[in-house]
């Protein structure tokens, strides 16, 4: 068999393209690798949501020319969001690609190998498929999925806030059926998933558009609690704007809805948002917060923030980290902006300096890392939940997991008793920034769970 080595940069979407597309590339004959050198295809899964993402490919590009320089017959191609945006650049400065494969077309990806084994290369397939229901057609896994496995049930984006290349890269929002992602649930459990994680970049819009049979998004998680041997869900990411109260009420009535939301914010300036066109104020977003606390007291939140956006002054920024303190979010990803190519933020000056934005930056980081701190103390000496997912021997530790706050757990104990995908009990005894540290409760675990993760152990 031929072998393929696949490398990812990116988002969980394009995570979920590269094992789409290795699934595929194994039916036309391509074996996986893990080394480069073995390689007769290497195909690179790009993004270009800021410019640090998009040089990581140039550079990564130009460490692959003396491979292709040894083996002519090596195939090269590009993937994902930035061979979308860049096609010609990308044909410019690596010459000796074979192919480009933009996200919506990756189901072409056996189509375009076979055209460049015929010798047609190179191949150029950025369409974008809108005629086409949103599907996954059903295939069997390769691969075993782990104890927490995602799901794919929107792509694209039809937001567009000002500083975002994603509704350009990924194109308009199209939901997958029910049917269809209630099957691929039904698969991953039985290959021993415990956690399902529902994906898409604004995964809360699911429903609006491209279905067949109406669903809901709250109606679609009422779904999946139902299926059998589903301990755990989650989602990521969500819009403030198409958060429901349907929503908040299916976090207090799903008991396997895990209590954390990743909520992007971005901003705590209402000027700054509404140059973002978040469409969402300050405001909004802390009704919100408040409404989901009332019904769920103990919700875990996170957040995304950009920091030096076009105009942000001193008092916009401390506008965010006011906000950020009022929330207490346990974990932030923040990020410098970065102007991107076709989005509208382009058009206003990029006027605040490198410093300043690393400074703001800094402060941000800061101010997160004490938030998480102070949160962490809470769980010392108490017992969380833990899905087991990995064996660690770091640290003298004996197990990885998350609890339902998604806080990550190490801990030691049960060797003899526990393995990856089992959900037991950890007493907390130290906390070191985003890992909580602790030690089995023994006498309390439960493996083979059969009430679906609803009872008390
Ligand atoms: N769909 C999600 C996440 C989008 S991408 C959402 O709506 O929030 C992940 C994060 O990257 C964004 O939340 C944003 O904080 C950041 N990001 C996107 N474009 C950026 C840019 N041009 N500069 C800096 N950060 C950016
Ligand atoms: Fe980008 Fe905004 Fe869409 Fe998120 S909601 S992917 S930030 S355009
Ligand atoms: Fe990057 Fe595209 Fe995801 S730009 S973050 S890979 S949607």
């Amino acid at each position: 068999m031929k072998q393929v080595y696949m490398e990812t940069f990116g988002c969980q979407m394009n995570v979920a393209d590269t094992d789409r597309m290795e699934l595929l590339l194994f039916q036309s004959g391509y074996l996986h690798t893990p080394h480069v050198e073995d390689a007769d295809l290497v195909l690179i899964n790009t993004c270009s949501i800021r410019e640090k993402a998009e040089q990581k490919v140039f550079s990564l590009f130009g460490g692959l020319k003396p491979l292709k320089q040894a083996n002519p017959d090596l195939i090269l191609g590009v993937a994902g969001c930035l061979a979308q945006q860049e096609q010609t650049v990308l044909m410019n400065r690596i010459p000796f690609l074979d192919f480009i494969v933009g996200p919506d077309a990756v189901e072409s990806i056996q189509q375009i190998i076979h055209r460049v084994e015929l010798g047609e290369g190179p191949i150029v397939w950025t369409e974008f498929d809108s005629e086409k229901n949103y599907s996954i057609p059903e295939q069997p896994l390769i691969k075993d999925p782990g104890p927490s496995a995602f799901v794919n049930i929107i792509k694209g984006c039809d937001k567009f806030c000002s500083f975002c290349v994603v509704p350009f890269t990924r194109g308009r929002e199209k939901s997958r059926e029910a049917g269809e992602i209630y099957a691929e649930i039904r698969q991953l459990v039985d290959k021993g998933a415990k956690e399902i994680v529902l994906l898409g970049q604004n995964v809360n819009a699911y429903g609006k558009r491209g279905l067949e049979q109406p669903v809901a998004f709250h109606e679609l998680l009422y779904g999946i609690a139902d299926i059998k041997g589903v301990e755990r869900l989650r989602f990521i990411t969500s819009h403030p704007m198409d958060f429901t109260r349907e929503l908040i009420a299916a976090y207090r009535d799903i008991d396997i809805l895990m209590n954390h939301l990743h909520l992007p914010v971005q901003s705590g300036s209402n000027r700054i948002l509404e140059l973002m066109r978040r469409s969402h104020t300050t405001e909004w977003y802390m009704d919100l917060i408040a409404q989901l606390k009332s019904e769920v007291p103990d919700i875990a939140l996170s957040t995304d923030i950009i920091v030096g956006f076009p105009g942000e002054t001193r008092q916009d920024f401390e506008g965010t980290l006011k906000l950020m303190e009022q929330v207490r979010f346990n974990n932030s990803y923040m990020f410098t902006y970065s102007p991107r190519p076709n989005t509208p933020a382009l058009e206003m000056a990029d006027d605040i300096s490198h410093e300043e934005k690393q400074e703001r930056l800094q402060q941000t980081i800061q101010l997160q890392n004490r938030l998480t701190e102070e949160n962490s103390q809470a769980f010392l000496g108490q017992e969380v939940e833990v899905l087991i997912e990995s064996v660690t021997s770091r640290r003298g530790m004996s197990f990885r997991g998350r609890s339902p706050h998604y806080w990550s757990v190490v801990f030691k104990g049960g060797e003899d008793h526990l393995k990856p995908g089992d959900v037991t009990r950890v007493r907390v005894e130290e906390a070191n920034g985003h890992v909580l540290k602790g030690n089995w409760a023994a006498n309390r675990h439960c493996s083979a769970r059969s009430d679906g993760g609803r009872g008390e152990l």
